[in-house]
């Protein structure tokens, strides 16, 4: 039997910025952002709109009638939870319509949450291979306004449906995971932004995936040559560029430009987005396989998934015949055409903007599906 991604989607926030246009408004040269960086626009989420929305609207994109009766557990990853105690995992499950019959629940490991919810569900399913598991990643990057994080900040989320017999990636039992107690990247309760060490942060990102890679080849009797592409956990593209370029000195200039090419259609959509933080790793996915010419039945992905603080895991999946059927190019790219540009001063005014405290009962005017409509007492009311 195998088990892994059936359906996969996401949704980002309609609204974006231009990083060329943000660069020469921090007095920046634009090629710091769109190379250095490696970013070229930048998710802008409103006030109306929060994890719970975006986790829906990936979900409701994959979701049939029949699905939600056959979903045993929602699971959602972020890092943005709005909510203490009450997991937004039933929130989305009440939004959708899935059967009240599920175990629903939160994960928090940074940006690793996603990943945890992926290998949560796959177990689940080999030991009940009738039943779906939906695992939602969804996260609002914000760093503030002038701040060293700015330029990669972003909004998303992506959802998998998790089923035995996958159309797309039947994931391998090769996970190699490792954990060290670091500050590169935390946001202490009460907190609006992270606190972070940046240049920390890259290079724990950097040894966490040189150490994962190569223990998973020694434990696998594997090489570069037994992927025929490898994906990253995106903060920023260049972040990813780095760690992949970091082995290139152990292996053939073939194999770099092989995996730098599938690298670059990796990249495309995170590119027009920025951070989605526990969703970035999968919209890297959906990226490569929506893009690649090359890929084909049988061939195997890496991914490697890191979370702040800190995680790193190395593990990879097997394309599906037909797994191109499942995806929706087209829609995603025009999703991503036809959002609307903001400009800085515009960008700057929707960041600043807040919910209401909780006791001032507030409605809003956003009819977009799933948008908040009300909040009232701490509660949020949903658009369905
Ligand atoms: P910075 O100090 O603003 O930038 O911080 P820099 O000076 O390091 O420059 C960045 C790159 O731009 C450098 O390239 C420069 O050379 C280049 P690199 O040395 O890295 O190859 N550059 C230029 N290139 C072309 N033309 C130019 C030019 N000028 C400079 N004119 C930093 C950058 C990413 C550290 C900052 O934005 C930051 O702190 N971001 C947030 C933290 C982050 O994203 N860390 C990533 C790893 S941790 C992670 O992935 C986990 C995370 O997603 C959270 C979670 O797990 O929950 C963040």
């Amino acid at each position: 039997m195998t088990v892994g991604i059936d359906k996969i989607a996401f949704h980002v926030p309609d609204y974006f910025v231009d990083m060329a246009e943000l660069a020469v408004a921090r007095g920046v040269d634009p090629n710091k952002f769109l190379i250095g960086i490696g970013q070229d626009k930048m998710a802008v989420i409103p006030k109306t709109q929060d994890i719970i929305t975006l986790g829906a609207n990936a979900a409701a994109k994959i979701l049939t009638a029949a699905d939600k009766k056959e979903i045993d557990m929602v699971l959602v990853g972020t890092e943005t939870g709005i909510d203490y105690s009450k997991s937004a995992a039933v929130v989305i499950q009440q939004l959708l319509d899935i059967s009240p019959f599920v175990r629903s629940y939160e994960l928090k490991h940074a940006c690793y949450g996603g990943t945890a919810g992926l290998q949560q569900a796959k177990e689940y399913v080999l030991n009940h291979p009738d039943r779906k598991v939906l695992v939602i990643a969804t996260d609002i990057s914000k760093y503030g306004l002038n701040s060293g994080g700015e330029p990669t900040q972003g909004a998303g989320a992506v959802a998998m449906l998790v089923t035995n017999n996958p159309r797309i990636l039947e994931l391998s039992d090769d996970n190699v995971f490792y954990s060290e107690n670091v500050y590169d990247f935390w946001r202490p309760n009460g907190h609006d932004y992270p606190l972070v060490d940046g240049h920390l942060s890259n290079d724990i990102y950097i040894e966490g995936f040189k150490r994962v890679w190569h223990e998973s080849n020694q434990r696998h009797q594997r090489s570069e040559k037994d992927y025929a592409a490898l994906t990253f956990h995106l903060p920023y593209t260049k972040m990813g560029r780095k760690a992949l370029q970091s082995i290139f000195p152990e292996i053939s200039e073939a194999e770099q430009n092989r995996l730098m090419e599938c690298y670059e259609e990796s990249i495309l959509y995170s590119r027009q987005v920025g951070n989605l933080y526990t969703g970035s790793l999968y919209l890297g996915l959906i990226s490569l396989l929506e893009n690649s010419t090359s890929l084909k039945a049988g061939d195997r992905i890496g991914l490697f998934s890191y979370g702040s603080g800190a995680i790193s895991e190395f593990f990879s999946g097997r394309l599906v015949e037909g797994f191109k059927e499942q995806l929706q190019p087209a829609k995603d790219e025009a999703a991503l055409a036809e959002r609307q540009q903001l400009n800085v001063a515009e960008y700057e005014a929707m960041f600043a903007e807040s919910l209401p405290e909780d006791d001032v009962e507030t409605e809003f005017s956003d009819s977009t599906p799933y948008a908040i409509r009300k909040i009232a007492q701490g509660i949020r009311y949903y658009n369905q």
